[in-house]
């Protein structure tokens, strides 16, 4: 990859600072790598409707594809946390739409990480872009 994990991963604890995380304060952070080499970043964000509320990796996903993207390379999630940051079930289905060949760095609070891909993380999905 010619953008460095490393740099990908430092996105991914920025945007965390930002998570609005009241009422769970789990916060986490996330940034997703265009095949073009941008990155667009996201966090959680939280609402008095609980349900309502949107994870951080959705939230930079919708945002890069708002802004016309839809070719991605990998995504950085981290929580802060000794374990490494898992995409939740509906982020991995999210995701998926756009290929299961998406790199998954999951990161954990020293910056170490792990990597998957989306089938990885998601075998046996519903529908999905397969490469
Ligand atoms: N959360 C994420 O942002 N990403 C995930 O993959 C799992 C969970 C958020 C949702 C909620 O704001 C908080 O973490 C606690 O579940």
């Amino acid at each position: 990859m010619e953008f460095p994990v490393e740099k990908l991963i430092r996105a991914a604890a920025t945007a965390r600072e930002k998570a609005y995380a009241p009422y769970s304060n789990f916060r986490v952070g996330a940034a997703l790598l265009t095949g073009k080499g941008h990155c667009y970043t996201g966090c959680n964000v939280e609402n008095v409707s609980y349900g309502l509320s949107c994870c951080a990796e959705r939230v930079a996903l919708f945002k890069a594809v708002s802004e016309g993207e839809r070719d991605f390379e990998a995504i950085a999630v981290t929580c802060g946390t000794e374990d490494y940051c898992t995409p939740c079930g509906a982020c991995r289905q999210v995701l998926a739409e756009f290929g299961t060949e998406i790199k998954v760095y999951m990161v954990n609070c020293r910056g170490e990480y792990r990597v998957q891909t989306v089938g990885q993380l998601m075998p046996a999905l519903f529908g999905g872009k397969r490469e």
